[in-house]
């Protein structure tokens, strides 16, 4: 299958001069959203994944069924403001912007494995903000999974190191 079939490309969304990839024809594809999710439950089986992290609010959407698939909980990284209990916090900066990201302080325990989910990586300041709050609480970054990597803004070169995998690249 070919997956970028399943990408709708939309010029100066949501900013003049950014090519927004949009992932909504593929998740509303049942075959197409499958066969993404298994790619990365393959990719991640044997890496012995307690728990799997996804970013607001994408990162939701690739995450929470990985983590079913892998048989392991899930936990939301959120932007400021929405989660109730304590949480660690980190602020970082994306292709669009900056933002603040949390996790409850119990969402990770100390010595977890740990799968970050996420649907693009662009600039990596949203990995990268992840991969600090997993780390804050002891939990052990064993894989990155995106469906899709932009090249040209580099994000790699903030997450040197873990062991990542992308479904396409452009
Ligand atoms: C998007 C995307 C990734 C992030 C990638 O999320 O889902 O999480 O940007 O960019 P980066 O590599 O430069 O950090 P966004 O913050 O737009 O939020 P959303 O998922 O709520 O749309
Ligand atoms: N998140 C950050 N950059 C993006 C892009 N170009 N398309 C879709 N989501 C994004």
């Amino acid at each position: 299958m070919n997956l970028k079939d399943y990408i709708t490309d939309v010029k100066d969304f949501p900013e003049e001069g950014i090519i927004f990839r949009d992932i909504s024809p593929l998740m509303q594809d049942g075959e197409a959203y499958k066969y993404a999710i298994n790619q990365i439950v393959e990719f991640a089986k044997d890496l012995g994944v307690d728990k799997v992290v996804g970013p607001e609010a994408r990162g939701f959407m690739v995450g929470c069924p990985v983590s079913v698939g892998l048989t392991c909980g899930f936990a939301m990284a959120r932007k400021k403001g929405k989660l109730p209990r304590e949480t660690v916090e980190v602020d970082y900066g994306l292709e669009y912007g900056k933002a603040t990201l949390q996790l409850h302080a119990d969402a990770v325990l100390p010595g977890e494995k740990v799968l970050v989910c996420d649907d693009l990586l662009a600039t990596g300041g949203t990995t990268l903000a992840t991969v600090e709050l997993i780390e804050k609480l002891g939990g052990e970054v064993v894989g990155l999974a995106f469906l899709i990597e932009l090249l040209d803004l580099k994000g790699r070169d903030k997450i040197k190191g873990y062991n990542i995998k992308t479904l396409m690249e452009y």
